[in-house]
């Protein structure tokens, strides 16, 4: 019988702890990516090449790709924001590079501190070079439907900031509702526009699931043939420079859902659940804990 695949893109390293105020131990963070290794995701988003200053969480990245045991067939991620950060991570081995991109102004400038405009030009020597190394790069678009500074978000924004994305030779492009509040409609409304520049086998949700709304716009986005879903184990997160976002939606909690539906992702259950545990785990010790 046909089965319909969805793929979940695991976050939980990156997404989940980036925002976390404890220094998390490099040895806890190579434990749970060896954990989530083994747990059949084909995408691992395992940390970011970011200025230290601005997230001291991942200022231990390239110590992270080091330490991981690699499992064969499991592309190994990070977030490079600028050509510094390119290098870093291509030194690291990370499999494939993330560009990241907002559809507002004002989450651009607090985040990279730079305009849409100038963080696309910025992103162009990086996309050159990543293409000119063979390494696979991502992009994402934030605030696709709501922004804490700048207010709602109009889909021909997205479908805009998308088209670049596209055009500096990203694979797939993420699709980030950073503070959780789109809704099935804004989500479909967001999507139609992005659809007009990019076909679904192109891209990706990444929801936070800020106002418990992520599974429903998960389902929103499969009936426009999306197959493609960012989560983070145990429902980590959250990004320190997006006022109100809480964690993307949890691996385990969307694994079920597609289940349900009828879409086979291929993860196991049980290494899941323990992931999920461990996760929960580091972000409830405090500082001086053992
Ligand atoms: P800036 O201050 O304008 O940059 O920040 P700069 O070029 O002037 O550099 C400042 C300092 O950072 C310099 O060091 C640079 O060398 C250093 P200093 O001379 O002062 O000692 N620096 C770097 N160090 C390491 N790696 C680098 C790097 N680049 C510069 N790559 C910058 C601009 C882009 C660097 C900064 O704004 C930044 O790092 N931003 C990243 C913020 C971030 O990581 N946010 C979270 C990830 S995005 C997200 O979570 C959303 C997403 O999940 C999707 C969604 O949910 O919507 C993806
Ligand atoms: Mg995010």
């Amino acid at each position: 019988p046909m089965v319909d695949r969805a793929e979940i893109f695991e976050m939980g390293p990156r997404d989940g702890l980036q925002n976390e105020a404890r220094l998390i131990p490099t040895a806890e963070k190579i434990a749970l990516v060896d954990l989530l290794s083994r747990a059949g995701f084909r995408r691992i988003e395992v940390t970011s090449f970011v200025s230290p200053k601005w997230v001291p969480q991942m200022a231990d990245a390239a110590q992270v790709l080091a330490g991981i045991r690699r499992a064969p067939g499991v592309s190994y991620a990070a977030l490079t924001p600028n050509l510094k950060g390119y290098a870093a991570a291509r030194a690291a081995q990370a499999s494939e590079v993330a560009i990241f991109a907002s559809a507002s102004e004002g989450f651009s400038r607090a985040n990279l501190n730079c305009s849409i405009a100038e963080s696309l030009a910025r992103f162009a020597p990086l996309a050159e070079t990543a293409r000119a190394d063979g390494i696979p790069m991502r992009g994402y678009v934030s605030m696709v439907t709501d922004c804490p500074f700048d207010g709602p978000t109009a889909p021909a924004q997205v479908a805009r900031v998308v088209a670049a994305l596209r055009d500096l030779g990203c694979y797939e492009i993420s699709l980030g509702d950073t503070i959780g509040q789109g809704r099935p409609e804004t989500i479909r409304a967001m999507l139609e526009a992005v659809l007009a520049e990019v076909p679904a086998a192109r891209l990706a949700g990444h929801y936070h699931d800020t106002a418990g709304r992520a599974l429903a716009n998960i389902e929103a986005s499969l009936a426009l043939g999306l197959r493609v879903f960012d989560a983070a184990v145990g429902g980590l997160g959250g990004c320190p420079y997006a006022p109100g976002a809480a964690g993307n939606v949890a691996t385990e909690t969307v694994a079920d859902r597609l289940a349900a539906l009828g879409f086979a992702t291929g993860l196991d259950a049980n290494i899941l659940a323990e992931a999920a545990t461990m996760a929960r785990v580091m972000r409830m010790r405090r500082d001086g804990d053992v």
